[in-house]
């Protein structure tokens, strides 16, 4: 039974395989927070919580002063009339008033799990997922709250979205709409987000929360590299092989917020949801705001347990296009071979070079439309630019077909360049504030996708090339953030909503493509891995994860991607050197496994290498296909960080346990170098495995406790792979 509710108590537990999640309903009005992680048989909630009259906690009764929203452990917390910690969500009446107070009205329990409306969300069949749906109600402004809360018990996730519904008789305005909110009983976490920049997306930051706030966000219309939309709390002694941690990822690609707030009292509140600046949604009687949903994940086996966790689930529930579980081509783009200088003959010459080395999609980047010979023009013109391709992208692309290759194409459909036929003929399109000078971004603007009439535009333009020429893969990018964000569609009270909006209409026309091409493969891409994001994964199977190919770069941001997100669905490409970002040199070797410890791909102009380099890839690309089931769908186990050491070690292991691929990375070459150690993780301990390149053969238990001994090489930059298979 994934929600048991006990009647008498008024207790509802959510139960999955490894977590219980728990709340109750005290005088019959207030929904406590009691409990949220590792798993308990019977939750009997006897003794959860003790009232105590504490000096400034305000009381809703006069007499009864022990009883505070200021110190319960309160489930969907509301400010203004006595819990002066973060609230969840914040409401604006008509007669300008902020005050809300719920109570709790009723539940249901059903199998299977709801949709919410214009969002991406997770899925499962009625086998899998069931859903509690709590409703509470402010009697005074009429407004409804239906806090959802959908139970993976295999998967081992619990997801949480609200639904607000003004069953009032006027209009009032949501100020603030998160989705989670879960205040502990206890504190001493340590606080983990993932910071970064272009070109340096996901570090870890590990802070410990001892008073007041640990607060991350997006302002910037979309999910960011600034800060991944993801937390966790690690409690103190948790690593990577153990210990607890409390996780949350935001199914959302705009702004948002994430925070821990520690009280006086040694309480901790962990909140998630949209970001209220410049986030408010205006509710009409009758209607109802959805808010995304959020993937809360408990781990008692430390990050490497959480991970599995959501690698399984955003697998399995999450990624809904049919290439969740196909192999992933093995991709060349032309993007760092020539940039924007490129003809059909050079293209053709770079994909001869692919078919030869055995790459198996040849991807046409940005610069095929309009006049585009930079970065400044052309974006919304999506026609063939006739003076590199005068015979036409299908004639390219039956080209790059005949030499056995897939084909793919480089697309930034949310974006307008002021030079450009649709900025001279729709100057309205572009996102603006009437009577205000535009903000660039890469010499762009953004299209307005608040407004239906240019969704219509984007969905047309970009089926139009999809139709007409045999596609079988689109890199969806989006270089710039919003800036000047409002629309002359929309009344005044309604100006708060369209960064929100802007994100529906994303997402509208996603669902539109991605359903209309099932058969295409899409990836997105945000100059790099700068939106990698639960809800850009609903639609679009990979991403790129960063516009840094170089390898020492990416061993962290791969390394630190991997907490949420699965390995294949992180485009990793092989580059040239000196790196175009770092200036660094590494070896071909290293720079080849480091991108095949995701989903691999070459982004290096092929003609220029020597034959020995030629043949070097060659092996790398029959390597990969060999590897590539255990790298693409196997579990994937980090060892050592780089975050921590001169090394960064992985291992993979196949779904049926019979392959084993594991990787050691050392940064810098040391004087006096110790001898590393590399014990790999998740074997039969009592299997024995025979690396395949020497035939030695070692117990299972052997490998993941003892090791094996990486020899002293006095090199920088280097690489070990080893690849075993289960003997008996
Ligand atoms: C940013 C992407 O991350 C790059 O891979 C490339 O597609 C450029 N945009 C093209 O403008």
């Amino acid at each position: 039974m994934a929600v048991i509710y006990n009647d008498e108590k008024q207790i509802f537990h959510l139960q999955t395989k490894g977590t219980s999640y728990v709340m109750q309903v005290v005088r019959n009005k207030y929904l406590l927070h009691l409990y949220w992680g590792k798993r308990v048989q019977n939750y009997c909630g006897t003794r959860s919580i003790i009232l105590k009259n504490r000096g400034f906690a305000p009381n809703p009764q006069e007499n009864d002063r022990d009883f505070s929203l200021d110190t319960l452990p309160m489930e969907y917390p509301h400010g203004g009339n006595g819990d002066f910690r973060s609230c969840a969500f914040g409401i604006r009446e008509q007669n300008g008033s902020r005050i809300c107070d719920l109570s709790y009205v009723g539940y249901e329990i059903m199998k299977g799990k709801p949709k919410l409306e214009g969002l991406p969300c997770s899925f499962g069949s009625e086998e899998e997922v069931s859903t509690l749906k709590i409703h509470m109600k402010d009697k005074i402004s009429g407004l409804s709250v239906f806090l959802l809360y959908s139970v993976f018990e295999n998967a081992d996730v619990i997801t949480r979205s609200v639904v607000f519904e003004n069953r009032g008789n006027s209009p009032l305005t949501l100020t603030k709409m998160l989705s989670m909110s879960v205040d502990f009983r206890e504190s001493g976490f340590k606080v983990m987000t993932l910071y970064g920049a272009h070109n340096n997306e996901r570090n870890v930051d590990l802070r410990p929360l001892k008073s007041g706030m640990v607060q991350i966000e997006s302002l910037r219309g979309t999910s960011s590299p600034q800060q991944a939309p993801f937390m966790a709390l690690l409690e103190a002694n948790a690593s990577e092989e153990s210990g607890n941690i409390y996780s949350a990822n935001f199914v959302y690609s705009g702004n948002f917020t994430a925070l821990a707030q520690a009280d006086a009292f040694e309480n901790v509140r962990f909140q998630m949801g949209m970001n209220p600046w410049n986030g408010e949604w205006y509710l009409e009687p009758n209607e109802k705001f959805f808010t995304p949903e959020t993937v809360m994940v408990f781990s008692s086996q430390g990050l490497n347990g959480m991970s599995q966790i959501y690698h399984n689930f955003y697998q399995h529930n999450l990624i809904r296009s049919k290439f969740a579980f196909q192999p992933r081509p093995i991709l060349i783009n032309n993007w760092e071979a020539t940039f924007f200088d490129f003809n059909e003959d050079k293209l053709l010459a770079l994909a001869d070079k692919a078919a030869q080395t055995g790459i198996e999609l040849f991807v046409l980047d940005d610069g095929w439309f309009g006049h585009r010979d930079n970065d400044d023009s052309s974006l919304g013109d999506w026609v063939t630019d006739k003076r590199k391709l005068p015979l036409g992208l299908s004639h390219l692309s039956d080209e790059i077909h005949n030499r056995g290759l897939k084909f793919g194409l480089w697309f930034e459909p949310e974006m307008i360049s002021r030079n450009s036929e649709l900025f001279r003929n729709h100057p309205e399109y572009a996102l603006h504030t009437e009577g205000r000078p535009y903000t660039f971004g890469r010499g762009q603007l953004v299209l307005d996708l608040s407004n239906g009439e240019v969704c219509r535009y984007v969905i047309e333009s970009v089926s139009k090339v999809l139709r007409e020429t045999k596609i079988d893969y689109v890199k969806w990018d989006m270089n710039r953030h919003l800036t000047d964000v409002g629309s002359i569609n929309f009344p005044m009270e309604r100006q708060g909503e369209i960064f929100h909006r802007y994100v529906l209409g994303l997402y509208k026309i996603l669902e539109e493509l991605t359903t209309e091409f099932p058969d295409i493969l899409f990836e997105s891409c945000s100059s790099g891995g700068g939106r990698f994001d639960p809800g850009m994964l609903y639609y679009m199977p990979q991403t790129w994860c960063s516009d840094n190919t170089d390898a020492v770069c990416r061993m962290k941001i791969q390394y630190a991607t991997s907490f949420t997100y699965p390995v294949v669905t992180m485009g990793a490409h092989v580059s040239e050197v000196p790196n175009q970002q770092t200036g660094r040199v590494t070896p071909l070797q290293t720079r080849g496994q480091v991108a095949m410890s995701a989903n691999f791909g070459y982004e290096i102009d092929l003609t220029k290498l020597s034959s020995e380099e030629l043949d070097e890839i060659k092996k790398q690309v029959a390597f990969y296909k060999d590897i590539r089931n255990t790298i693409q769908f196997g579990k994937f186990y980090r060892i050592k960080s780089p975050f921590d050491e001169n090394v960064a070690q992985w291992n993979f292991v196949s779904g049926d346990g019979s392959q084993v691929v594991a990787f050691h990375f050392e940064i810098l070459s040391q004087p006096a170098a110790p001898i590393k150690i590399l014990k790999l993780k998740g074997l039969e301990a009592d299997a024995v495995y025979r690396d395949i390149s020497t035939g030695y053969e070692y117990g299972g238990d052997e490998l993941m406790y003892s090791g094996i001994s990486i020899p002293i090489e006095k090199k920088d930059f280097r690489s070990v792979c080893f690849r075993f298979v289960k003997v008996n």
